[in-house]
């Protein structure tokens, strides 16, 4: 595996794959990775010729209030990680390779990245779009993929690619969780004990969502959008101490806008905050 650190040595390097007819991959992440990630690389690896994974913990997508100094690293280990899983290259820019200039271009987001995470992170989403749009032209990728346990995040970069008319493949990844049920994210590494414990809450509201949604189905009930809402939200603990929820919406799968009618596709998709962590979560009603 080959580690590239500078921004102009992947693109010379890229271009060069390109110009002999190769197809690229790109993974991108922040790093600190686990099988969700892997799994992301798995999935594209035999898709293409070469695969690249890039660890990029990027400021711009970060509020001034978050996380983005204690964000969790392990350099070796990802290397590793990546290493056995075999991707062809790793790129692992510093700030100053991904962000050269003062006063950059930004993108700025389509209106389905105002809602829901957008709606308490407002300048996320214009730091994702950014900094993916710079991975994009640096790997000169052929095809891309995202884990779809930041659905509204794939869905903002389909919306990117297309308009901006890049034609990258965005393939979505499938949510990989812990035995627990426990959606993995490099973030869980700041919950204690008992705050893991009530983080099961939001992988159980989305199966007692699928539940009631399968079982009006079965007996031809009608099930209307907002009892679905009001069952799954009277199952989370918010009386519990520490623990407040951000949003819990059901929404169409492409624009996020609320559903008016559910169907096997409608997706429910919640953000809570656990302590001092914010967890996010999504399904579909059938998966
Ligand atoms: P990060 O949180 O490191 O996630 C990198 C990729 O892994 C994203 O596409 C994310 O959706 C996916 N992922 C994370 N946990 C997953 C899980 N449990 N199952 C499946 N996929 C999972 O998302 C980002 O980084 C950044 O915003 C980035 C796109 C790299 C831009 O900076």
């Amino acid at each position: 595996m080959q580690i590239i650190e500078s921004a102009s040595g992947l693109l010379s390097e890229t271009q060069r794959y390109r110009r002999a007819g190769k197809t690229i991959g790109l993974v991108p992440t922040m790093g600190y990775l686990h099988q969700g990630h892997l799994s992301l690389v798995e999935y594209l690896r035999p898709k293409v010729d070469i695969l690249i994974t890039s660890i990029f913990v990027n400021p711009t997508q970060f509020g001034p209030s978050e996380d983005l100094d204690s964000y969790p690293r392990d350099a070796t280990g990802d290397l590793n990680k990546l290493r056995a899983a075999g991707v062809d290259i790793a790129f692992t820019p510093e700030l100053a390779d991904m962000y050269p200039e003062r006063g950059e271009v930004t993108v700025t987001p389509p209106t389905l990245a105002t809602r829901l995470c957008g709606a308490s992170r407002p300048t996320h989403f214009a730091g994702v779009c950014t900094v993916v749009l710079k991975l994009f032209g640096l790997s000169n990728c052929t095809d891309a993929i995202f884990g779809e346990k930041d659905y509204q995040q794939l869905q903002v970069l389909r919306a990117m690619n297309r308009q901006f008319f890049l034609g990258i493949n965005i393939h979505g990844g499938p949510i990989v969780r812990e035995p627990t049920g426990l959606a993995m994210s490099s973030r869980n590494a700041y919950l204690s004990a008992r705050e893991r414990e009530l983080a099961l809450c939001l992988n159980r509201a989305l199966r007692e969502a699928q539940q009631l949604f399968e079982g009006s189905r079965k007996r031809k009930e009608h099930l209307s959008v907002e009892r679905l809402r009001t069952h799954v939200l009277s199952g989370l603990p918010l009386s519990e101490v520490g623990v407040a929820l951000d949003y819990l919406d059901i929404v169409d799968p492409t624009t996020l806008e609320p559903a008016e009618t559910l169907n096997a596709d409608t997706r429910v998709i919640l953000a809570l905050h656990v302590g001092k962590t914010r967890l996010i979560d999504n399904a579909a009603l059938i998966d």
